[in-house]
């Protein structure tokens, strides 16, 4: 049995519009794989498809060896599928302290709680501790999310998805909006993820996807045109020409 996520010849259509055609991939348990291609490739509706959001057309998705294609999102997110919160869900005039610690509310009233008792409080103040140290961000635990740069909101979407203690994690479009000054700290953030996480990051920003990536997939009009090692699909002739050959998709 495989640990991870598998998918076997995904197929998505809106009526007669073909969005995701035949897809397979993996995505195991530390992965660190990037899904790139053109706008309307289908990249939203792919992550939407392994969320549970969206149900295929036809096609497989296994996890830990188990079919979970007749789970809803909620399910899924249960047994550890997270995708993360748009900047829209967080509290804006709560500070980044107060926003974690309604995430970790969140995970333990859907059950994922480890803590029941009386030490609960303290447990999950030393859980946001924890997280405020690896996304460095000690300093702003009290600042209010509308106060800190865009950049720093996104960091604090991520902190708010690790709080499920997610095993999968995709990322879609991370660094959007996100002025160039402050992409490191998405990169920097990624880098310290969980070794174990599975991590599927959908991203325009080249840099950011050659940074954290060691594995690419290019999917061009809902298909698979090539997966392969950063290198190899640097080097690939159709990539070149979808990325640099005056190509628009
Ligand atoms: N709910 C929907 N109904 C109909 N068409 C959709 C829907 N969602 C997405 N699409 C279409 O599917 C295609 C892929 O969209 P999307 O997955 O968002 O692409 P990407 O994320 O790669 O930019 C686009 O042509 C888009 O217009
Ligand atoms: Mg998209």
């Amino acid at each position: 049995m495989q640990t991870g996520l598998e998918v076997r010849g995904l197929s998505k259509n809106f009526g007669g519009l073909v969005v995701s055609e035949d897809i397979s991939f993996d995505l195991p348990s530390g992965a660190r794989k990037a899904l790139i291609g053109p706008n309307g490739a289908g990249k939203s509706t792919f992550a939407n498809l392994v969320t549970g959001i969206l149900r295929p057309s036809s096609g497989t998705i296994r996890f830990d060896g188990s079919d979970i294609g007749h789970l809803d999102e909620a399910a899924r997110v249960r047994l550890g599928i997270a995708k993360t919160f748009q900047v829209t869900t967080l509290f804006r005039r709560l500070t980044v302290r107060e926003n974690l610690r309604l995430g970790i509310i969140e995970r333990e009233r859907r059950g994922f709680g480890l803590f029941r008792r009386a030490d609960r409080d303290a447990a999950q103040e030393a859980e946001i501790d924890g997280l405020l140290s690896d996304f460095e961000m000690t300093d702003l635990a009290d600042v209010p999310v509308e106060n800190l740069a865009y950049g720093q909101q996104r960091l604090v979407e991520l902190a708010l998805t690790l709080s499920l203690k997610p095993r999968v994690l995709l990322l879609d479009e991370p660094a959007a909006g996100v002025p160039s000054s402050e992409v490191h700290l998405i990169s920097d953030a990624i880098a310290r993820l969980p070794e174990d996480l599975a991590v599927l990051i959908i991203e325009h920003d080249m840099d950011l996807v050659f940074r954290v990536a060691t594995s690419i997939v290019v999917l061009v009009q809902g298909r698979i045109l090539v997966e392969g090692t950063p290198a190899e699909v640097a080097a690939d002739a159709r990539v070149r020409e979808l990325y640099l050959g005056g190509g628009h998709g």
